[in-house]
């Protein structure tokens, strides 16, 4: 059970294993005293010890919960404001505090101007996990306007350097795991093309002599699809602390008379290991994050045609590739990019949201009633944030489209940003996807976002630099109009692949999708990163018509692969032989048996592809009498894999039956754990799925 002690000016967030400490000092100033292992309560006090001198001053100097600028405090702030008498400082005293079951909130004054500053903290019950944001309130009769608008800041307690692992990915290459030692100085994550993007996570993973079973795992996740930034520092006095937000880069925010204003959430947690970091986030996203009332439903096993078909959809060849996937097994037949406006290719067409009647002359309903025949759900594709200059749309509304009046609108991927910030772009795009769901069967929405904004003129705004948080509201706003107007339907955030995959996206949308990458070898690593702070629900996984590019691999490792997340199938069934047809849906209806396990069990990453050259990843369910285990390998090399394969998470004392190369095994958990089984793994295709079953 979580808790929160209150002792004099001493506040302690109790949770499952773990405390975060917070104090008040003598002059009313916020101060960090410690997150980590628990301690005695009674034994936590605010450290007084601090020197000054002319350069180096305590406030600079003492860990505190939220650094606002002003006064002697130099390091990177979490708050920056400008008052309307021109002052930039904040001078921030403690004035109370309100408990609400396990949510405490710290409240703070400006020592003069009419600014309150909240710091929130939620903890749940049996994790290890607190959500931190920050409320900021005018309660003055003029603006304030803010520079810096950070939701947390986090100080770790080793005066040791601390390493942190984010990634550095791309399109097509998503969450490539980085691992830097902050010995000093600072480091920054972040995103600045109006997404989180590709590049950079919104998180952090700090650690200190840690793997998937110990050390000290320190981490983070933003919930904030727009601009972040996470940055790290390691100062003078050699403390480690971060701060996670709103990027500050071209950032304004201004909050009028009267209003107040919540940062964005941020997921923090301390665990022993990364493993049990990502099974705890895994169980929170879970349990806290996903919109409800899905969040413990299990997705359904997805077609979807792009590559199948590209931008030449039609109403024949989507009719024989939903017959070829209602009988490999597919539940829910998702129909890409291509049906809509001039769409041939990627020059023309978005914004013109209407059934292109070259392709369908009988509109969606004659392709939805043949999917729906076959017994499967049907999804559509649509990029709503965007617009093709050749369109009807920006024809019309040249003007809906982010620019500056003397500059060129530049065109990525053929297309420009929509002004998400305008209220008639709002209601088009709500109006639109609206009339798609209300006119058509349609369960399912693969939301795409395939550029990074430019250009960002916004003259409708009153603070142009708003649009940057705007935007991402707006489609947050969409998104949960759409859903509740139509309840059973599910929205699939893209981006390019995984460039809109983080807890913020995961508040609204109901999947990701993951990579357009879909080749088996490069996949094992992609998803990898993305399973150490996202769950393994969200992550949208399809074996399509690659079979690698440089790296050939069967259709059953494609699919052991691809197992290993929410599964879908992506290729031109209609080109595939029996014999693979017949191996997709012998795959397909085992997973069926297993994606309860999968999707919602717990993670074991046991062997790791690059690293150990095998890979084996098992999942076990939550009484611990069922688990699945993926074995691949692809290229072993020395003749050197002959080990015993052990596996986790089991329980000791009961008895399990498993076969593995085709031998049937009997064993007890702890057998299992700590002897294994021996194995000979070798080969360029090695793949195995095993499934351990509790003997009652
Ligand atoms: C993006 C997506 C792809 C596909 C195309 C369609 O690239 O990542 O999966 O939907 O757009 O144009």
């Amino acid at each position: 059970m979580s808790k929160i002690i209150c002792r004099d000016k001493i506040f302690v967030i109790e949770t499952e294993n773990t405390h975060y400490v917070i104090g008040i000092d003598n002059e009313g100033f916020n101060r960090h005293v410690y997150w980590g292992k628990k301690c005695d309560v009674n034994d936590y006090e605010i450290d007084y010890n601090h020197g000054e001198n002319a350069h180096n001053t305590v406030l600079d100097e003492i860990t505190q919960e939220y650094t606002v600028f002003g006064s002697t405090m130099y390091r990177e702030c979490a708050l920056k404001a400008n008052f309307a008498d021109g002052c930039r400082e904040v001078d921030l005293k403690y004035t109370g505090y309100e408990q609400n079951g396990n949510t405490l909130s710290l409240n703070f004054s400006d020592t003069y101007y009419p600014l309150t500053v909240t710091l929130n903290y939620k903890a749940v019950d049996g994790l290890d996990i607190i959500t931190r944001w920050t409320t900021v309130k005018n309660t003055g009769s003029e603006s304030i306007s803010f520079e810096k608008l950070f939701s947390a800041e986090l100080t770790f307690p080793s005066k040791k350097p601390y390493r942190f692992k984010n990634t550095n990915g791309s399109w097509g290459g998503e969450f490539l795991e980085t691992d830097t030692e902050l010995k000093g100085g600072s480091l920054a994550f972040q995103s600045r093309g109006g997404v989180s993007g590709h590049n950079n996570s919104p998180s952090f993973i700090a650690y200190q002599n840690a793997d998937e079973k110990v050390g000290d795992v320190y981490f983070a996740s933003l919930a904030y699809s727009g601009n972040f930034k996470v940055s790290a520092s390691r100062d003078l006095y050699n403390t480690t602390r971060v701060l996670l937000g709103l990027n500050d880069f071209d950032f304004e925010y201004l909050l009028k008379a009267g209003e107040s204003f919540d940062t964005p959430k941020v997921f923090c947690g301390y665990t022993c290991g990364f493993g049990e970091m990502s099974r705890q986030m895994n169980k929170f996203v879970i349990d806290c994050i996903f919109p409800k009332p899905y969040n413990k439903t299990p997705l359904p096993v997805l077609y979807n045609s792009w590559e199948a078909t590209y931008f030449d959809v039609n109403s024949e060849n989507q009719c024989a590739l939903a017959e070829k996937a209602a009988e490999i097994g597919v539940e829910l037949f998702v129909m890409d990019d291509g049906w809509f406006g001039g769409r041939n290719d990627d020059n023309a067409g978005l914004g013109d949201w209407f059934v292109n009647k070259e392709k369908f002359p009988n509109g969606l309903s004659e392709l939805i009633e043949k999917v729906n025949s076959l017994g499967m759900d049907f999804g559509l594709w649509v990029e709503p944030e965007m617009v093709n200059p050749d369109s009807d749309l920006y024809r019309a509304h040249p003007d809906w489209a982010y620019h500056y009046p003397h500059r060129t609108a530049h065109e990525l991927r053929n297309q420009l940003v929509l002004n998400m910030t305008r209220e008639d772009v709002q209601e088009y795009i709500f109006n639109l996807l609206d009339t798609l769901l209300t006119e058509n069967n349609i369960k399912y929405f693969k939301w795409d976002m395939n550029r990074a904004l430019s250009e960002t003129g916004a003259e409708n705004l009153e603070v142009p630099k708003m649009l940057w948080y705007l935007h991402t509201k707006a489609v947050y706003d969409i998104v949960d109009r759409l859903k509740a107007k139509h309840p059973g339907v599910t929205i699939e955030s893209c981006c390019s692949g995984g460039g809109r995959s983080d807890l913020g996206a995961l508040q609204h949308f109901d999947m990701f999708w993951t990579s357009d990458n879909t080749d088996g070898i490069d996949r094992m690593t992609i998803q990898k990163g993305c399973s150490l702070l996202r769950p393994t629900k969200a992550m949208r996984a399809w074996v399509t018509g690659i079979e690698g590019i440089n790296k050939p691999c069967s259709l059953d490792f494609r699919f052991a692969v691809a197992m290993q997340g929410s599964l879908g199938v992506g290729g031109n069934l209609t080109k595939y032989s029996d014999e693979d047809l017949q191996i997709c849906k012998k795959n397909i209806a085992l997973y069926k048996e297993i994606r309860d396990i999968v999707q919602f069990g717990d993670l074991y990453r046991i062997l790791d592809i690059e690293k150990d050259e095998v890979l084996l990843n098992q999942y076990v369910n939550e009484d611990k009498s069922k688990s699945v285990a993926f074995l691949l390998a692809n290229g072993t090399r020395f003749y050197k894999k002959r080990m015993p394969i052990c596996f986790d998470g089991l329980d000791e004392n009961k008895r399990y039956r498993l076969t593995i190369q085709n031998n049937t095994y009997e064993k007890s958990g702890a057998y299992l754990m700590n002897v294994g089984i021996p194995l000979h793994i070798r080969g360029v295709d090695y793949n195995e799925i095993i499934i351990l079953e509790e003997i009652k």
